[in-house]
């Protein structure tokens, strides 16, 4: 090691190294966007990698955009991503794990979605059944579970150790945090049942001291654009860890949790779905890229409408255009300052970590 020879080799690949950082540092925010104007593109929120090589492999083998986002949502599912994606995930108010899943078909507009999943495990894949095999969009709770079950779907119990001690350690410090708001006894001290109160000066104070629960409620959400312009988008989550019974997030949600039009682009949101979902977030991303509006910017304009009302939201949304370009934008609370997202396409050759600042 070190002899003069090879550290003299090593000076052009210094050079380069340095040239490259130079490069960078002008670009500024661009290098995201840059050279990734190719088809087929694969992204999805967090650095879920094994979802985007499963979608990406499902392409390679001539499958359709629809295979492919169910693939990759579906991966999260069996490896359970970071417990906010499949079974034994995020506990509710009595300890069991319910499912919220969407997909769409940007060349169509048919979407199927699933809520308050319950004893199945492949939520992304129920919902491809409802758009397939129903007139319907959406289906919740035990009927959605009887759906499933006459399609085939195992029953299963979605409880495991991990959501068990997680659902019994939130017993053990009275229930905290939860969703409750001007009720009595105290939400903010001890557990339900609860009952409505008149007192609503509480409200405002709790929404001042609001802390942000970053990673208390991620979810996949997943963008595919096809060699021909296809687009196909999908989410799935096991939603918010000691949600009220019956809670849906923005997840299953067209136009929120994520939406695709083959004319205009895709985006896809996580986060804080309770906020994010009033905003419709993803329908009005791809509204803004419809007008030409770069993936980034468009996604960014989105984040800071809603921080317009809620500054301190936790979330983020990947946007991606027509011709494959693609961004992201989150907005910036104490510990949530960067976002990680997967990507691939030809010129990244594999699926690759990408990084966003928030704003
Ligand atoms: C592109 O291919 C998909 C199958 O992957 C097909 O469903 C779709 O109709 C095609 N779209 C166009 C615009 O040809
Ligand atoms: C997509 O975005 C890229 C870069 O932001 C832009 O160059 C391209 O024209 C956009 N494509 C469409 C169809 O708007």
């Amino acid at each position: 090691m070190g002899s003069g020879g090879s550290s003299s080799k090593l000076w052009p690949s210094v050079l380069l190294l340095l040239l490259l950082l130079l490069l960078q540092a002008v670009g500024g925010l661009a290098p995201l966007s840059a050279g990734a104007s190719d088809l087929p593109l694969v992204i999805n929120t967090w650095a879920f990698r094994k979802a985007t090589e499963a979608a990406w492999s499902t392409l390679q083998a001539g499958d359709s955009e629809l295979d492919a986002v169910e693939k990759g949502c579906g991966q999260c599912e069996i490896e359970q991503c970071d417990g906010s994606v499949g079974y034994g995930g995020s506990p509710d108010e009595h300890g069991e794990t319910t499912l919220d899943a969407m997909i769409m078909d940007g060349n169509t507009m048919k979407v199927g979605a699933v809520a308050d999943l319950r004893r199945i495990k492949n939520a992304i894949g129920v919902a491809r059944k409802v758009m397939q095999h129903t007139r319907h969009t959406f289906l919740v709770g035990e009927s959605a579970t009887m759906f499933a079950e006459s399609m085939g779907f195992p029953s299963e119990d979605l409880t495991t150790q991990k959501s068990l001690s997680i659902y019994l350690k939130w017993l053990n410090q009275k229930c905290q945090p939860n969703f409750w708001k001007n009720v009595t006894p105290d939400a903010s001290k001890s557990c339900g049942p609860y009952k409505q109160t008149e007192d609503f000066s509480r409200e405002e104070k709790n929404i001042l001291e609001k802390t942000v629960h970053v990673h208390n409620h991620d979810t996949i959400g997943m963008i595919v654009i096809g060699q021909n312009g296809s687009i196909a988008a999908g989410t799935s989550t096991n939603g918010a860890v000691h949600k009220i019974q019956g809670r849906v997030g923005d997840s299953p949600i067209a136009g929120a949790g994520a939406y695709a039009d083959s004319t205009a682009g895709a985006a896809a949101a996580t986060g804080d779905g309770d906020v994010m979902m009033r905003f419709l977030p993803s329908y009005q991303a791809v509204e803004y890229m419809r007008t030409g509006m770069e993936p980034t910017v468009a996604c960014q304009k989105v984040i800071s409408r809603i921080r317009k009302y809620v500054p301190f939201f936790f979330g983020a949304v990947i946007c991606a255009n027509t011709s494959g370009s693609y961004g992201a934008a989150c907005n910036k609370v104490p510990g949530f300052t960067q976002f990680h997202f997967m990507a691939s396409n030809p010129t990244l050759r594999q699926p690759s970590e990408q990084i966003v600042d928030c704003i």
